[in-house]
């Protein structure tokens, strides 16, 4: 990686961020595609965020990504925010366009591309979400125009029920059920479910031996998609394997939205399988096999 005067720099804040994949997967796509850019990991202290987007106004950062806690937060701070982020309520990605800032969130269509590059199309399918939180709600207003029925199941039940109002009131009276999160609930839901897509954080390194969804229940005519990525196969994507369905592991959605931040800021198509390695290679390095 060669810097000069001229490159530009993009980064993620956030708070932890040690383990962030983000720096390996977009630093090998600006080499891939030889590109003057470069991209560090912030780690911003609470209370810090307002002088850190100062602090990307006054050294011309060009882009960034936001993670946990910072991704509602950072709102009142932009200049602008695009609708699909207004509507989520979140933003991961932020494009300095000339001194302007605003506010994108990719993690639905990064969802939505994963499921897609892997030949599952959601149009007239029954889906069910397990989760009501950034990532869920991003991909539900990706999903619920094209989904036949749309089926949110959430630990805490007002987070459903306010997420489902609000994609009824976006996209009319699409078929849209909301319930606790609970092993009965995710059993009835699941019986006519075509694709299931877990946006909880069950399942995420150090809990690898848990899962939102008992293994008896997986069937060989499900999708299967986990948005976490740490390990890749989670025990929800080992069972479904196991009974023969199709699963789309969390490193895809990571790469995909990831991918579609790049553009953004670079304004060139991004090599997402060459992001995709990357992000393996390291999640190898730190021992989590894939
Ligand atoms: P993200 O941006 O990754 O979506 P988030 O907004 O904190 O992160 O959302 C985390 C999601 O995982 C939420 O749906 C959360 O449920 P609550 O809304 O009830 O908090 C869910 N979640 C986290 N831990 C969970 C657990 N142990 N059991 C069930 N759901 C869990």
């Amino acid at each position: 990686m060669k810097i000069s005067g001229k490159t530009k720099v993009c980064g993620i804040i956030g708070e932890p961020i040690e383990h962030t994949l983000s720096p390996t997967i977009h630093n090998a796509a600006f080499e891939e595609l030889n590109l003057d850019f470069v991209y560090v990991p912030f780690k911003v202290k609470m209370g810090m965020l307002k002088e850190a987007i100062r602090g990307v106004r006054s050294l011309g950062i060009i882009g960034l990504n936001v993670t946990m806690p910072y991704k509602s937060a950072v709102m009142r701070y932009l200049d602008d925010v695009d609708l699909v982020a207004r509507r989520v309520g979140a933003v991961n990605t932020i494009l300095n366009e000339g001194g302007s800032l605003i506010g994108y969130n990719t993690d639905g269509i990064g969802a939505l591309n994963a499921l897609k590059e892997n030949g599952v199309t959601i149009n007239g399918k029954n889906l069910l979400l397990l989760g009501a939180g950034g990532a869920g709600k991003a991909i539900a207003f990706h999903t619920a125009q094209e989904a036949a029925k749309l089926a949110i199941l959430n630990r805490t039940l007002q987070k459903a029920k306010k997420l489902a109002e609000a994609l009824r009131k976006e996209f009319g009276n699409k078929k849209i059920i909301c319930k606790k999160l609970s092993a009965e609930t995710v059993k009835e839901e699941l019986k006519d479910t075509e694709i299931l897509i877990n946006a909880t954080s069950i399942g995420m390194h150090p809990n690898t031996d848990q899962s939102p969804v008992t293994s008896g229940l997986m069937r060989p005519d499900l999708c299967v998609m986990d948005i976490v990525y740490n390990p890749p196969e989670t025990k929800l994507l080992k069972d479904a394997k196991a009974a023969g369905a199709k699963v789309v592991s969390g490193v895809e959605m990571l790469v995909y939205q990831g991918a579609a931040s790049f553009e953004i800021w670079t304004k060139h198509t991004a090599p997402v399988e060459v992001m995709k390695k990357a992000a393996f290679d390291k999640l190898s390095e730190f021992g989590v096999k894939h």
